[in-house]
């Protein structure tokens, strides 16, 4: 089946699919704190989700990635695991990995392994128990770090993903970084996006730009730029004193859209075509109205060839544009 491209000549080739809105926790630049969630019977069935999954793997994506909300509240979640892993057998899939706050990793990390996930991302923006209590608002950190012992104890590799924060995590840069180095994990930074009904001056106080994290961390480290990509937006450096690999995914800072390869695919069904426009494609109706799969493989099509360009996120001239109305636990981030 002829591979998916969009109409800047990008091959879609890494979905990624939120397979609930809800979450354990309620991190301050993600939810609201009193967040209305979808009633239960919106959702995709997980025997619908492999149904539009698999459509994808039969088009040419090679890269699934599972998020959420938090993917591992969503109920026999490892069923869908365990089905998507036979694109992992049969050589379709090159990657099966999950984005998680890390709350049920103690109770999932080995059964995950057995599905032939390799690796796992974990969010996590702070080593202060209270702070972050604070940023998560529900979340409890040692429980976190018992799930991160467990993945890494079950033979996944761990990458940490800490939002940068102004004021909140800037004293942490190198704590951060010690201590992922001390632990084998790799590190990468995201720049805030506007995402969510947040004020539009707490989002411009909280924005750390990377490009004054990477000034500060070579202060004390020999920064050398890898060549190297994992097919998302990542761009990663070597500190050459340590050895450990740390990457940037600037949106606001240095756009990366002209290499994106992926669409989002959300837990009732909506296509994003990016992150950061509001544009989407109902494929809930096309799965449902048929049992033959070329009527949604069709619906697929005209969706990718909409794709657009890229994301507006702009926080220059000290105003915020760009701003997405949805919250990011509705895309996965
Ligand atoms: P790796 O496989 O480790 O490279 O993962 P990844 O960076 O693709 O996935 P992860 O879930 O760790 O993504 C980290 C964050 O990067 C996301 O939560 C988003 O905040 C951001 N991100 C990923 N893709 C995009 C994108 O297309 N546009 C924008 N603006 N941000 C993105
Ligand atoms: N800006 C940047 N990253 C965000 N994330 C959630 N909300 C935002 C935001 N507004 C990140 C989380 C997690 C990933 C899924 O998205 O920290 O690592
Ligand atoms: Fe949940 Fe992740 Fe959003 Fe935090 S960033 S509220 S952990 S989905």
């Amino acid at each position: 089946m002829a591979p998916l491209v969009d109409p800047f000549a990008r091959p879609i080739s890494y979905l990624r699919v939120s397979v609930t809105d809800r979450c354990d926790f309620r991190c301050t630049y993600c939810m609201a704190e009193h967040m209305q969630f979808l009633p239960k019977k919106d959702l995709l069935t997980l025997e619908e989700l492999d149904r539009l999954c698999s459509a994808f793997v039969r088009m040419g994506v090679e890269k699934l990635r599972i998020t959420g909300g938090e993917p591992l509240v969503r109920r026999d979640i490892l069923t869908f695991f365990r089905a998507m892993s036979r694109h992992l057998d049969s050589g379709a899939l090159k990657e099966l990995t999950l984005t998680t706050n890390g709350s049920q990793l103690a109770r999932f990390a080995a059964d995950l392994a057995a599905c032939g996930v390799r690796r796992v991302n974990v969010s996590l923006d702070t080593l202060d128990e209270g702070k972050f209590a604070q940023v998560t608002r529900w979340g409890r950190l040692p429980q976190v770090l018992d799930g991160i012992r467990a993945a890494t104890a079950a033979g996944l590799k761990v990458k940490i993903n800490a939002v940068a924060l102004k004021g909140f995590n800037e004293d942490e840069l190198f704590r951060l970084v010690d201590w992922c180095g001390a632990e084998g994990h790799d590190l990468t930074f995201i720049e805030v996006m506007p995402m969510g009904d947040m004020g539009e001056e707490t989002r411009l106080d909280q924005y750390w730009p990377l490009r004054e994290l990477r000034e500060r961390l070579a202060e004390r480290f020999t920064l050398i730029d890898l060549a190297e990509r994992t097919g998302g937006p990542a761009r990663y450096v070597r500190l050459a004193e340590s050895g450990q690999k740390i990457g940037f995914i600037t949106p606001l800072t240095h756009n990366f859209c002209e290499s994106c390869n992926r669409v989002r695919l959300t837990c009732t069904g909506e296509l994003y075509m990016c992150l950061g426009q509001e544009d989407m494609a109902d494929l809930r109706a096309p799965l449902r109205a048929s049992p033959e799969d070329g009527v949604v493989e069709a619906a697929i099509r005209a969706a990718i060839a909409r794709k657009p360009k890229g994301h507006d996120f702009d926080y220059s001239r000290q105003r915020v544009a760009g701003q997405m109305s949805r919250h990011m636990s509705h895309t996965g981030g």
